[in-house]
């Protein structure tokens, strides 16, 4: 066998080819107009429902099928950074006081599950309130130099260096009653200190969540999770224990109060955004992410979800 036939053997017998994430492609594309784009916030109203892109990675190498190239705002997605810099700055029990490890069981910005859980603690970093939470944590570590920390350490997991989009920022701040209510109503209970800046630490917030990816580099930060920390150019991000930790909330409260439905459907650790995109958490080597911004009633993208069904299936990525 010649080196050439070599390599394509090699290539033949990766799990993820281009034709099998074509074929992904192709099934998504027949679920795109099941979902709708997230319209509580203007700017995200504008996004083309019928976006669809896919990214992999194996062999140390990239593939990707649809519209992977295609900017798209990272959302919720950004949680996984944010906790992942808390743990650098907390223990897990230290973080506890102020935000559990439990999946929720209502929407991502629900003021009832906040209104119900054990001393108003937000039940997960994940959903909203939570996230809000590990923001105000980071901003009494970082002061000033909060997000200039978040956009470090989030274009160390995307593998490239990224900004956030001012006008998805700005429709974020001006129609961001859910997330006040929610920050409010911590403030009241006590779980954030009276002398929160409150703007300062929603805007920190707003805009990690307007920071502008590409399905390849929400490949990338599935590697780095996937891989314990270690990213594709072989730099250390976090510590492995954090990576595992990370993967373990993907699994239980990634997708929300669809959790339990997505482990059952695609059981791959995942955690997706309101953009559209979903990175997940496969096999130590490999990345996986999709994106598509039609989203499902749960705010997870319902393509995409059915796109990793799709190759979970196909290539037994199932980890339960
Ligand atoms: O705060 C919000 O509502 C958005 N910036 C993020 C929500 C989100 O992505 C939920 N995900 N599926």
């Amino acid at each position: 066998m010649t080196m050439v036939e070599l390599k394509s053997e090699v290539k033949r017998l990766r799990r993820f080819n281009q034709e099998l994430l074509e074929g992904a492609i192709a099934l998504g594309r027949k679920y795109t107009d099941m979902g709708e784009v997230a319209d509580y916030i203007p700017e995200l109203k504008k996004q083309d429902p019928n976006k669809i892109g896919i990214a992999a990675i194996e062999d140390g190498e990239l593939i990707c099928s649809g519209d992977s190239e295609d900017r798209f705002s990272i959302q919720s997605v950004v949680k996984v950074i944010l906790y992942a810099i808390a743990l650098e700055n907390f223990t897990v029990d230290e973080l506890k006081k102020y935000v559990g490890l439990k999946p929720s069981s209502k929407a991502f910005n629900s003021v009832i599950e906040l209104e119900l859980s054990k001393k108003n603690v937000p039940v997960n970093p994940f959903i909203n309130a939570g996230a809000i939470v590990v923001v105000a944590l980071l901003h009494r570590v970082y002061k000033e130099r909060t997000l200039e920390v978040i956009i470090e350490k989030a274009s160390k997991f995307l593998g490239e260096e990224i900004s956030y989009s001012e006008e998805i920022f700005v429709s974020e701040k001006v129609s961001s009653f859910a997330n006040r209510t929610l920050t409010y109503l911590m403030l009241s209970r006590k779980i954030l200190p009276p002398s929160l800046e409150v703007e300062e630490v929603l805007d920190i917030y707003f805009k990690s969540c307007s920071l502008m990816v590409n399905v390849k580099n929400l490949a990338n930060m599935s590697y780095c999770i996937s891989n314990n920390g270690v990213s594709l150019s072989g730099e250390k991000v976090i510590e492995p224990e954090h990576a595992r930790i990370l993967r373990t909330l993907m699994a239980t409260c990634g997708t929300y109060d669809y959790s339990g439905d997505f482990a059952v459907r695609v059981g791959i650790p995942a955690k997706s955004g309101v953009g559209g995109g979903i990175v997940t958490a496969t096999i130590d080597g490999y990345g996986l992410a999709v994106y598509s911004p039609a989203l499902d009633t749960h705010g997870n993208s319902y393509s995409g979800v059915r796109m990793l069904e799709y190759l979970s299936e196909k290539l037994n990525l199932n980890v339960y």
